[in-house]
């Protein structure tokens, strides 16, 4: 029997969608305001990304050989951009990563354990751009696990229909291992009882994905451009594709609140992961809940000194 898209209104709902089939379709994340703020914001940077020549840019998608970072050449047909590092970005792709809604799901998908953000990246996707191969986000790990150790949302800023590239599930695919990264993919989701569904969606909706559940970007043979944003959510031991305390900019930094921090991986938990010291003497960055005095090669008769720190004892991470 054909399966029926899970959508929810309540995190209630999309919790038992993700238990369930390993996704969920959130309506209404956005309200109008949100989505039109988001919406003008990433469009002017993607134009002024590819008019300063530094967009990510590529005709055929995601994973394709012909990605390149620079200004559109004549003539090309742009099947896909990347808009990399939003929270270097406007203020409002912070604000997102605040909404209630994605800790609900959080904490129950990692079931209480640490997260942060581990990638945070608008995309364009128009016709031309192709399939990607089928994957588990959490294909490295070669267990089947009680749970994810990362989940993606995408944030849908236009509408999603079937042929814009709508990402493809295989609903109840969780709890599977991952799939042979070389083997038919359709073969492989009827093997186990499963059928891929394009995950369409009105703007302002959040797609959601846990890192164990079989997915693929879809082909785009449509007209319109699909507009979304990404944001992956990892376990806090999980290296992240985009390492927030390195990526922020010196000007961003102090901007941020403490809790942006912690959202965006600056706190070590349990001291186990993302301990981050001066880079030179006076540095301000650190964790926000553990501080290194700086410490250069010290050698009798040499010019580098050491720096304590001010006050502050250096405590490990809790
Ligand atoms: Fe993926």
């Amino acid at each position: 029997m054909a399966h029926t898209l899970a959508v929810a209104h309540t995190t209630d709902d999309g919790k038992a969608n993700l238990d369930t089939y390993g996704y969920t379709v959130h309506e209404d994340f956005l309200s109008p305001g949100e989505l039109a703020a988001l919406r003008q914001r990433l469009e002017e940077q993607a134009e002024l990304e590819r008019a300063e020549g530094v967009a990510v840019l590529s005709g055929s998608g995601h994973a394709a050989s012909d990605k390149y970072i620079g200004a559109p050449k004549p003539n090309e047909r742009i099947g896909y951009q990347e808009v990399r590092h939003l929270p270097n970005k406007g203020r409002v792709f912070l604000d997102v990563l605040h909404k209630p809604v994605i800790h609900d799901y959080a904490t129950h998908l990692f079931r209480g354990e640490a997260y942060n953000a581990a990638s945070h990246n608008g995309v364009f996707l128009s016709s031309g751009s192709s399939r990607q191969v089928l994957h588990a986000d959490q294909q490295a790990i070669p267990l089947i696990l009680d749970r994810p150790v990362m989940f993606v949302m995408m944030i849908c800023l236009s509408d999603f229909d079937a042929d814009m590239g709508a990402t493809l599930v295989a609903p109840g695919s969780h709890r599977f291992p991952a799939p042979d990264l070389r083997a038919d993919p359709d073969e492989q989701v009827r093997a186990i009882g499963s059928e891929l569904v394009p995950l369409t969606a009105k703007a302002g909706s959040v797609l959601l994905w846990e890192s164990r559940t079989w997915h693929c970007a879809g082909a785009s043979t449509s007209d319109k451009t699909r507009v979304s944003i990404g944001v992956a959510w990892a376990q806090h031991f999980i290296k992240p594709q985009d390492f927030f305390p390195a990526v922020i900019h010196d000007d961003v930094y102090p901007t941020l609140t403490d809790t942006d921090k912690e959202l965006l991986g600056f706190r070590v938990v349990r001291e186990y992961a993302g301990a981050i010291g001066p880079r030179w003497p006076g540095d301000q960055r650190s964790n926000t809940n553990v501080r290194h005095p700086y410490v250069p090669e010290l050698v009798k008769g040499g010019t580098k000194r050491a720096v304590p720190l001010d006050g502050a004892a250096a405590v490990p991470g809790r």
